[in-house]
């Protein structure tokens, strides 16, 4: 990535939430690579979670134990070695945890230790200070309400659950199905949005873009003017001149 992000970006954060596979993350990501900045998938944080509650044999039903266990572990979070990379690499106790976020039972224990308010509490303090370093667009379910509700620019990311579903199973190696992929997305969707500590909702300030009928060029671009449009810092010769630096 380009070492020499937009200058005063500094003071910049842009905070894109979304239900699963809307987009977030891609969307996210490439906009980090045209503005020169950071992408910080906040979902891999809970992932490094459940992945440190399962390999320490704490069942993730036992909120109390899971919190414990949690508040006792040292996250941090730091830039993937490949230079060409804008994400983040999560480290629990010292041991990277990012090859193993995407296992299936990281995938269907997350809503479950995510949905534990002083889990919680925990992830958004770590979030807050990693934000705090600016030129970063910030993924995940409560960044415009929760983590980053002053943020300057709010994007709240959706596609229809068939879109989705199919985006999700296309990334997919295991040659998933459509059908159990989308039941599996509603289902994570569900409990994302009904559950007591900051569920899954949109800022009352985010402005919505529906991807589902949009490539992710297109998808990019939209996200792309809002943001220029809330952070008019952001001036177009300068995001040109990192495009093509
Ligand atoms: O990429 P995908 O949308 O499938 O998931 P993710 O962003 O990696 O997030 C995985 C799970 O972590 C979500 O289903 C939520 O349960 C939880 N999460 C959350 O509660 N708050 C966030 N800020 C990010 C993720």
């Amino acid at each position: 990535m380009n070492d020499s992000p937009v200058s005063g970006c500094q003071q910049q954060v842009v905070a894109i939430d979304g239900p699963v596979a809307s987009g977030k993350t891609a969307v996210g990501r490439e906009l980090a690579r045209r503005l020169g900045w950071r992408l910080f998938d906040t979902g891999i944080m809970y992932r490094a979670a459940t992945w440190q509650a399962q390999r320490r044999g704490v069942h993730l039903d036992e909120d109390e134990s899971v919190a414990d266990l949690i508040r006792e572990s040292a996250f941090q979070l730091s830039p993937q070695s490949d230079s060409e990379s804008v994400d983040l690499d999560v480290y629990v106790d010292g041991d990277n945890a990012t090859p193993y976020l995407r296992k299936p039972e990281v995938e269907s224990g997350v809503p479950t230790v995510a949905a534990i308010a002083s889990v919680r509490a925990l992830m958004v303090e770590i979030q807050q200070a990693q934000a705090a370093q600016g030129c970063m667009i910030v993924v995940g379910r409560d960044i415009g309400t929760v983590v980053l509700p002053d943020a300057p620019a709010k994007i709240f990311l959706d596609a229809s659950e068939e879109v989705r579903a199919r985006r999700r199973a296309a990334e997919q190696s295991s040659g998933a199905d459509e059908a159990s992929v989308l039941k599996a997305t509603q289902r994570r969707d569900a409990r994302d949005r009904s559950r007591t500590a900051s569920p899954l909702i949109a800022a009352a300030d985010a402005i919505r873009l529906d991807t589902s009928r949009l490539t992710l060029e297109q998808a990019v671009d939209a996200a792309e003017a809002i943001i220029r449009k809330r952070i008019p810092a952001l001036a177009s010769a300068q995001s040109d001149a990192v495009r093509q630096g």
